[in-house]
This record gives C-alpha cells, sequence and structure tokens, in this order.
C-alpha cells in the first residue's frame, strides 16, 4: 500500500522560513521521542500513541455483534456527541457516503446525529422524523457530563421509551463513555445499557479510533478495519522514520512553526472535494484545541475549493498576509466523468472535452496553489492516492502525531483543553444550576 504524501516546497520560498524550518526539525524529532517515551507535557494522554495497536480482534468482533444488531433491527441510528465524541465519524461517514446516498436510499440504517449542539429547531425536527420510525441510539460522551449530547439523549430517550416500550430502548442504546465516571457512566449501568470504554488515557479529540468512531461508522457501513490498519502503518512509519527530513509528521509540525514564527498567524486547510469538509472539521478541533492556548496558537480555518474560490478566494489572493494555507489532495477520484463534446460550443467548454473532470479540478487545484503564492501565502500539499478508510485513517493517525510534535514545539500542552471551560461556566450560572450559586449573583450583576 501507499503511504499519503507531503509536499512542503511552496511552503520554504522565504530564506527565514527555511532557516527556521531546518533549526525545529532536530526538536520535532526529539518531540516525537517524547511522545513515546511519555516524558513530555500532557504525557497521561498519549494513550492514542498506540492506539491502533491496541485494536483487539475481539472488540472488533464484539463492535461488529452491535453492529449487526443495530442495522437488523433500526432503520435509523442517532450517534449523540459533540467535539471529539462526533467529529470523527461525521468526518469519516461524509468522506465516504456517496453525496446523495439520503436520496438514493439503501440498505443501511441511516446514520443521524445529535447533541453536537443546542438548536432547538433541530432537536423538533429530528424527534419528528423519528416519531413511529424505529431507531436506535449511540451515546458518546467520556466525560458523561456534557450538556449537549445529555439534552439530546434526554429527549430522544423518552421518544424511544415512549415508542417501543423500555426493553426494545434498553436493547437498542448504547453508551460510550469513561470506565467508572460520570453521570453516563451510572445511567448507562443503572438502565442496564450495552457500554464501551473510551481509555483514561485518550483525550476526546485523539478518540477516533476507539469505540467512539469505530461503532457509529461502522454502523454507516464503512470497514473499520481498513481505517484501523491505515493508522497502524502510518503509526508505523512515523515511530520507524527517526531522520528528521523524511519522517512526515515532524517535517508538517516543523514547517507550520517556521511558519508561524515569521508571521503567518493563520492556516488554511484546502480541500478540493465538498465531501472532505468534515475532514476539516475534525482538523479544526484537534489543532485548535491542542494548540490554542497560553496566548499561542496557530489559528486553524478551512475552505471547500473551488467553491469558497468564489467568495474567500479574494481575502486569500490579497487580504492580510499573515495566512499559508494546507492543501489536502486526492490524487484519484473514485468514478470517472468525461467531459462530452458539444458541437455547437455554444458554452465554449470544447477545449476541455474528452478530459475527466478531475483533471479541470487538478488544474484548478495547480492554479491555485501558483496564484496564493504568488500572493505571499505559502503552502503545503498533503496527498492521498485515494479517498478510502485505508488513507483516512493514515491521515487521522499523521495529524494526530504532528499535533503532539508542534504543540511540543509551541512550548504547550497539547493534551488539554482548559479554556472551553469558561463558556460552560457561565450557561450553567445564567442557568442556575445548583452548585453554580456565586457565578449566578456575579453574572447576574455584570448583566444588569
Ligand atoms: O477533545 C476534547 O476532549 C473535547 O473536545 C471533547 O471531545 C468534547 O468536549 C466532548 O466531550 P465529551 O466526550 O466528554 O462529552
Amino acid at each position: 500500500m501507499e503511504m499519503i504524501k507531503l509536499d512542503i516546497s511552496n511552503a520554504l520560498t522565504n530564506e527565514k522560513v527555511k532557516e527556521a524550518y531546518k533549526a525545529l526539525l532536530p526538536k520535532g524529532l526529539e518531540c516525537n521521542t517524547s511522545l513515546h517515551k511519555g516524558d513530555g507535557k500532557g504525557s497521561d494522554f498519549l494513550g492514542w500513541v498506540n492506539l491502533p495497536s491496541e485494536v483487539s480482534p475481539e472488540l472488533l468482533s464484539d463492535l461488529q455483534s452491535t453492529v449487526d444488531m443495530l442495522r437488523r433491527d433500526c432503520e435509523f441510528v442517532v450517534a449523540i456527541g459533540i467535539g471529539g465524541s462526533y467529529l470523527g465519524t461525521k468526518a469519516v461517514v461524509e468522506a465516504l457516503s456517496d453525496s446523495f446516498a439520503q436520496l438514493k436510499g439503501g440498505d443501511t440504517p441511516t446514520l443521524l446525529y445529535a447533541g453536537n449542539h443546542i438548536s432547538e429547531d433541530y432537536l423538533y425536527e429530528l424527534l419528528e422524523l423519528l416519531k413511529g420510525r424505529k431507531f436506535g441510539l449511540i451515546n458518546i460522551s467520556k466525560s458523561g457530563t456534557t450538556t449537549e449530547p445529555a439534552l439530546a439523549f434526554r429527549l430522544l430517550k423518552a421518544l424511544l421509551e415512549a415508542q417501543e416500550g423500555k426493553d426494545f430502548a434498553r436493547a437498542h442504546i448504547v453508551a460510550i463513555t469513561d470506565a467508572q465516571k460520570g453521570a453516563l457512566r451510572s445511567l448507562a449501568t443503572t438502565e442496564g445499557y450495552k457500554t464501551y470504554v473510551i481509555p483514561d488515557d485518550v483525550g476526546g479529540r485523539f478518540s477516533v479510533l476507539t469505540p467512539v468512531g469505530l461503532l457509529p461508522i461502522a454502523v454507516a457501513g464503512f470497514d473499520i478495519k481498513a481505517l484501523v490498519q491505515g493508522a497502524l502503518d502510518m503509526a508505523h512509519t512515523l515511530i520507524t522514520e527517526t531522520t528528521a527530513e523524511v519522517n512526515l509528521a515532524v517535517q508538517y509540525a516543523a514547517v507550520r512553526n517556521a511558519l508561524y514564527l515569521h508571521g503567518k498567524k493563520i492556516e488554511i486547510l484546502a480541500n478540493f472535494h465538498p465531501k472532505m469538509h468534515f475532514i476539516a472539521e475534525w482538523w479544526k478541533q484537534l489543532f485548535g484545541e491542542s494548540e490554542g492556548k497560553e496566548n499561542k496558537g496557530l489559528f486553524n480555518a478551512a475552505v471547500d475549493l473551488t467553491t469558497d474560490l468564489h467568495s474567500m478566494g479574494q481575502w486569500i489572493q490579497e487580504g492580510e498576509r499573515n495566512i499559508f494555507e494546507t492543501f489536502l489532495s486526492i490524487e484519484t477520484p473514485r468514478h470517472k466523468v468525461i467531459i462530452p463534446e458539444d458541437k455547437a460550443d455554444l458554452d465554449g467548454l470544447n477545449y476541455i472535452a474528452g478530459k475527466r473532470v478531475d483533471e479541470v479540478n487538478k488544474m484548478a487545484e495547480i492554479g491555485t496553489r501558483l496564484a496564493h503564492l504568488d500572493g505571499g501565502v505559502p503552502n503545503i500539499r498533503i496527498s492521498l492516492p485515494e479517498l478510502n478508510e485505508y488513507y483516512i485513517g493514515q491521515l487521522f493517525y499523521f495529524f494526530e502525531k504532528a499535533v503532539g510534535i508542534s504543540g511540543y514545539l509551541l512550548e504547550v500542552n497539547p493534551f488539554d483543553q482548559p479554556g472551553v471551560e469558561a463558556y460552560k461556566t457561565n450557561m450553567f450560572a445564567l442557568l442556575e444550576k445548583p452548585g453554580y450559586e456565586e457565578q449566578t449573583a456575579e453574572i447576574k450583576k455584570r448583566l444588569s
């Protein structure tokens, strides 16, 4: 099998950036070693490093029986979760699904999502859709206490129980959470739900290769063994490549930090296939939550191209020069569409007749990379031979390793997320949650 490729030549056109990159490479290699030795910051959360080799045949076969049950009995399965308990699944399922799967129908249960925001209209519309339909729930929360999924689960559980009775509900609700802690663990134990454990040492945004991602991805009909195999092969490469110049994760971490040190404060992940939109969302969480702390860190943005070339393209070409781009490219699309010849040629497109649509897309990509580079936007290119489970597995692990190294180069703890508590404290205070009395009084004073 091939490996994904990294091209950083368009990122090193500035001599100062090149120098910084060279200086960061050996440090990056040390950071990679630290991740394996466990002697760096946040070392309690390094379970993801060896995770691909720890997905056992027993776990896979247990997951398969749950998948079989849900696929046999349910028209819809709702995956409930937010952040790392949502985005990995969404990324894989969107990347690999037929763009019109929901309209074409099919024999798998449709995977739906809830608990990744607090929109009342969305929840109303979801509940309306599920009325009178057979459905199951996969409730995912590492902490087991996150408000968004807990709220969605309460509503969906009530509907399922009212519709099918307690026994059916019990048999078709699966909880994925901590082994011991949290409200979801106690709820699942009390109700007698089937559960899977998220290991203590695997943080939410690194959990896609645990049951958090594996179960819903398999329910949606995708090959989780290939996903894990891709991650495993990438893990092997990134530990055995001990020369900084050839270790892709070290290179990517070093080049983005070199650019950051020289004024490029925003990294834009650009894809050329709308199916990859949620891979970018997953990446945004992984990098944003891991590095954005202590008033440091690149801001992670994403664009879907060529779509956004007709909106944000102007800003990227000529706006403030504090950005660089990382292009996520697919070498060969799954399907072939040839542009037909048209006798009248009224649209003037005969000059591309006979070509694959993807050839036009690729020329747009090359043209964009060059244009943006000329406009002062350096770029990196990561390419996947194809969009499938195996290469997404490689990509996931590559980015996880890279963010660990990159966070260490930035001298932050890439494995915590203290900043996400601030909004929660305010929300709980405003909702007058028991235990938040002092904060409630303070916030009321502030708002009066
Ligand atoms: O990476 C993280 O830890 C977070 O983004 C979590 O994934 C997110 O907050 C959801 O948390 P939980 O799974 O505990 O509900």
